[in-house]
């Protein structure tokens, strides 16, 4: 019989779990045990303490659902997240940055035409966000489908809103032959991550901003480059120095620039004032 002691508990479960029939998993299993027990050494973990934190994870689960991921808002508020978005996107410096998913991208978004509106009724101030998609060369990149994303002026995404039918605030736009897209939208706000759930909870202990800055989400997959999830933050907006998921880059802040009613990117005209802004994203071939 293995007589398990405080001292040989470490090599025994390592031991076992580098049994792993597939050598990556022996690889993730052996060192999530060796870190977990180095942990609970480092903070004499006390029985109390790891069952409060036991109930906090399966409150993170149970709170989840199609709608709702608390998992990944954890991850996100850790550091974690952004941790494995930099380690696994070292892109060239031309290359749009990368960042963050979140925890509200929803499938199956409607493809709109260049410049149709995806806020479609949504009170907001009108923005035009508009560029090309090119590859590290400059070389246009036609056909791009960009599926963006972003919450209201309340800071709510539709995955927040009960009993919504149709998409809101997402949409897929597809480059021209020439590169060049065109959003147009309303301009978002800073907004508060969910604040009603385990990592809520956990944050309210802290001093810790629960916020993120005004942003629009996009993610561009085209064949034989990498995949791109990324925002565009605006300039000025509050929060930038302070995002509670570490999302923002600076590369990716641009101004939305005040226009007055007249010519809009997309050749037509406004009556109203609207936002403009701009930005040209670079993708990274694969390989
Ligand atoms: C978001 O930007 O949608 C988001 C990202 C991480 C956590 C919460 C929200
Ligand atoms: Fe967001």
């Amino acid at each position: 019989m293995q007589l398990v002691t405080e001292d040989n508990i470490t090599d025994l479960a390592v031991e076992r779990w580098a049994t792993a029939r597939e050598p990556r998993t022996a690889e993730l299993m052996t060192a999530l045990v060796r870190h977990l027990h180095d942990f609970a050494r480092e903070v004499r973990l006390t029985e109390a303490e790891w069952m409060a934190a036991i109930q906090w994870l399966t409150r993170t689960g149970q709170i989840s659902d199609e709608k709702r991921e608390e998992f990944i808002l954890a991850s996100d508020v850790l550091g974690l997240s952004m941790l494995v978005v930099q380690m696994n996107h070292q892109l060239d410096a031309k290359a749009t940055p990368a960042t963050v998913l979140g925890p509200f991208h929803i499938d199956g978004s409607p493809e709109l035409d260049y410049a149709a509106d995806m806020s479609d009724g949504v009170p907001g101030a009108t923005l035009y966000l508009h560029g090309t998609v090119t590859d590290l060369d400059g070389k246009p990149v036609g056909g791009a489908v960009l599926d963006v994303w972003q919450a209201d002026t309340e800071g709510a995404y539709e995955s927040q809103i009960a009993d919504i039918d149709e998409a809101r605030l997402r949409a897929k736009y597809t480059t021209r032959e020439d590169g060049s897209y065109c959003v147009r939208t309303i301009a978002p706000k800073g907004y508060t991550i969910p604040m009603d759930g385990p990592i809520g909870e956990l944050i309210g202990r802290t001093e810790i901003s629960h916020f993120r800055p005004a942003h629009i989400h996009f993610l561009i997959n085209v064949p034989g480059y990498e995949p791109l999830i990324t925002h565009l933050f605006q300039e000025g907006a509050e929060y930038l120095d302070s995002d509670v998921v570490f999302g923002t880059k600076q590369e990716l802040v641009i101004p939305f620039e005040p226009r007055d009613p007249g010519a809009t990117p997309d050749g037509g005209t406004s009556s109203e004032p609207w936002l403009e802004g701009r930005y040209d994203f670079v993708l990274q071939p694969q390989g």
